[in-house]
């Protein structure tokens, strides 16, 4: 995506440098415990972890296996309708920087490695160069591919081999990179704990990108209502909260919802990659969500049979319903069926969560699936398709 305008905050003023840093900031304090910083703050990269618990589980696990411990600071983001941690590296480089020195004296790290996307490893390198830090925190280019971050496909990549998952089990706390204990934290994460280990209040706001009538990144209060954050009128017609792993909620439902773990689980939705899309209502959402789940499909390794059998047919599945006519009979009842087969069955969650968004582009665009069913589309747009989608290279 290119650049979107941003509204401040974690995000700073547009100045990347380590005068402007530290100006707002002031220096990092070398003394106080970073796990105790961490309290309340959960993880920005999906499964919102609590993050003092997992500085604790990385030290522990490195001490009791008395090797030093390797820290991995996830800034990929293959996610294609995110652009928060790209924004965020751009413009706050050392808060992340900070964050990954505070993440490696919490879990007595050696190494310490910051993964991001190929157009972001220059302005980075800059930023080391700044601190004096080249040669102490190794940069890693991530292919653009939805699951370059996926935590065991970031530790291949980091070792040198292609960015596949390679399964949860020993999880990478216990044994990364190099078989060593790894501390895997999204690059929002490591900002905030920067942040608060300054005494800075941080915990209580997250970053999102918006998709409306236009894209931006904004800095926003947990708990606050989704209509307030988004605009969700009278144009839009559903919402999708989290990404392309995220939930579809019909629009007055989402405007309503409280932006939070405990108020979007309500709904069935999660903050996941934050993102939060108004599909307006000029748009078809089957159309859209087959683009997204065809996308999804293609981005799979298919080393494991869900990837490799369900989720194309899933996808094809789901094409077909995108188009007005009659669909083949039970072809409603094969994706369900085929979802059910596939989920808990990968070595990663991918399926887990395609089927997620399947599922609840079924529910909420129903009367759009009636409507193809007799024939014909209730969208009137023929714009290009309203949720990004990277042309697919495998
Ligand atoms: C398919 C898939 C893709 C993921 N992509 C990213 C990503 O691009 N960036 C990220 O920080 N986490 C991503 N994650 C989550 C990571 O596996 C990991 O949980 C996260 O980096 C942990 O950091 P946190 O505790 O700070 O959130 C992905 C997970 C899955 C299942
Ligand atoms: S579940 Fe899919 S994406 Fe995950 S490792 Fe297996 S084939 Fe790859």
């Amino acid at each position: 995506m290119s650049a979107p305008p941003i509204t401040r905050g974690l995000l700073g003023t547009g100045d990347p440098s380590l005068g402007a840093h530290l100006a707002a900031h002031g220096p990092l304090p070398t003394h106080g415990d970073p796990v105790l910083a961490a309290a309340g703050l959960t993880g920005r990269g999906g499964a919102g972890f609590p993050t003092a618990r997992k500085l604790a589980s990385v030290r522990d696990a490195a001490r009791a296996a008395r090797t030093p411990a390797v820290v991995v600071g996830n800034g990929g983001e293959g996610e294609p309708a995110a652009a928060k941690d790209a924004t965020l590296l751009a413009r706050s480089p050392h808060l992340v920087l900070d964050g990954l020195a505070l993440a490696a004296r919490a879990v007595g790290a050696d190494t310490v490695v910051l993964a991001a996307g190929h157009h972001q490893l220059a302005g980075l390198d800059r930023a080391l160069a700044e601190r004096g830090d080249r040669g102490r925190v190794r940069l890693v280019g991530l292919a653009d591919r939805f699951l370059a971050g996926e935590e065991t496909a970031l530790v291949a990549a980091v070792e040198g081999g292609p960015p596949l998952p390679r399964g949860k089990n020993p999880p990478v706390w216990q044994r990364g990179v190099q078989g060593r204990p790894t501390l895997m934290q999204n690059v929002e994460t490591l900002a905030r704990l920067a942040l608060l280990a300054r005494g800075e209040s941080a915990a209580g706001h997250t970053l999102v990108t918006r998709h409306g009538h236009t894209v931006d990144v904004a800095e926003v209060p947990l708990g606050a209502r989704l209509g307030d954050v988004l605009t969700v009128d009278a144009g839009v017609q559903a919402v999708l909260v989290g990404g392309y792993h995220g939930s579809w909620l019909p629009a007055h439902v989402a405007a309503g919802a409280t932006l939070d773990r405990d108020g979007l689980a309500v709904h069935g939705a999660a903050l996941g990659a934050g993102v939060l899309a108004a599909l307006p209502a000029d748009r078809c959402g089957l159309r859209e969500s087959a683009t997204v789940v065809g996308y999804l499909a293609a981005q799979s390794a298919g080393q494991c049979g869900p990837c490799l059998n369900g989720l194309p047919r899933i996808a094809a599945a789901l094409d077909r319903l995108a188009r007005p006519g009659p669909p083949p009979a039970g072809l409603l009842d094969d994706v369900a069926r085929w979802s059910g087969l596939v989920v808990g069955r990968g070595a990663c969650s991918h399926p887990d969560g395609s089927v997620r968004f399947v599922a609840s582009a079924l529910r909420v665009f129903a009367p759009e699936l009636a409507a193809h069913a007799a024939g014909w589309c209730t969208a009137s747009s023929s714009a290009r398709p309203f949720l990004p989608v990277p042309a697919v290279t495998r």
